[in-house]
């Protein structure tokens, strides 16, 4: 069965488990694993910009063994009249996965239904769940772990990330605690969703307005831009309700002793984040960047089912 990874909850708890267990391994061997020599390629398409996803899939991809395509897709027919699932038919013939970062999720899952190779979301307007991959790889890092950990994410909580911080935190059995200005909360959809995951796991969601109380005790701090890719120009006042969310030293001092803060960057400096947090002791936001490339060669890796026996399975 091909496996594609579109929105956090694609991978169960044992799943999403297991390929951080082998991001952290990768991380450690960073060379030592080359599923995709051959090479075998990956398309790597973008309709919206990137600096991380695209180097970290393009470094990820060939130290992987295989050979990355990276593509802006108004230099291809996406979007000048050739449907999204002939295009997808047709890089299956050629590539091992597609990885994708579209604006609709209706864009990407006429890909994935039209594939026959496993599809990658690497960021659309619902979600951003490889982003997610690698913000738990770094709690883990910093944090001991994920489960009982509770995360607060403040800002646009009607956002990709916060959907992603929804889903999968309460996969990962954290409590999550997502706050921003009224009008500016989840979709029910994804928030009924994630509760139910959090019923299985140990963990819980929250939907608040109140910044303060998102972090207060918090664990972990997270935070994104106010106006994310196509939103610039949707008529909405995107800075003056949004100026009590700025993740600044006052509203950290609100979480645990110790907590770590993460933006996926870009940051947009003086806005949802001072330079005083972003580049202060708490910080952890390029570790976080870094573990892209990580958390995404152990997710390709899984998605092809190409994953190492774990260590203990492999001793005699
Ligand atoms: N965090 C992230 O996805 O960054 P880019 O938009 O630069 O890829
Ligand atoms: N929410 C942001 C994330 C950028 C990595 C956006 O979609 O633009």
């Amino acid at each position: 069965m091909i496996r594609h990874f579109l929105r956090d909850d694609d991978l169960s708890p044992a799943e999403q488990s297991a390929v951080l267990d082998l991001a952290a391994r990768m991380k450690a061997d960073r060379f030592g694993h080359r599923p995709l020599a051959g090479p075998r390629s990956v398309a790597v398409l973008f309709d919206k910009q990137s600096l991380r996803t695209r180097f970290s899939f393009d470094v990820g991809i060939a130290e992987l063994g295989g050979h990355p395509l990276v593509v802006d897709t108004q230099v291809t027919h996406f979007g000048r009249g050739e449907t999204l699932g002939d295009a997808g038919r047709v890089l299956s013939r050629y590539v091992a996965a597609i990885v994708l970062r579209t604006h609709g999720d209706d864009r990407i899952a006429e890909v994935a239904e039209a594939a026959t190779v496993p599809v990658v979301n690497a960021l659309t307007d619902g979600f951003h769940p490889c982003q997610l991959l690698a913000d738990l790889l770094t709690i883990r890092e910093h944090c001991g772990g994920t489960a009982g950990r509770t995360l607060a994410y403040v800002g646009d909580a009607a956002n990709n990330l916060s959907h992603s911080y929804l889903l999968a935190g309460a996969t990962a059995g954290m409590h999550v605690r997502v706050a921003g200005p009224a009008g500016f909360g989840p979709d029910p959809e994804v928030l009924a969703r994630a509760e139910k995951i959090a019923a299985g796991t140990g963990g819980s969601v929250l939907a608040l307005t109140d910044p303060v109380e998102a972090v207060a005790g918090a664990d972990v701090v997270a935070t994104d831009t106010w106006t994310s890719m196509g939103q610039e120009d949707d008529g909405l006042d995107r800075l003056t309700p949004f100026l009590p969310y700025q993740v600044n030293a006052a509203l950290l001092g609100h979480a645990a002793p110790g907590a770590v803060v993460l933006h996926c960057l870009p940051a947009h400096r003086g806005e949802e984040i001072t330079d005083e947090v972003l580049d202060g002791p708490q910080s952890v936001v390029f570790d976080e960047a870094e573990n892209r490339l990580h958390a995404q060669k152990a997710l390709l890796t899984f998605l092809l089912g190409a994953a190492p026996a774990a260590p203990d399975a492999a001793a005699p």
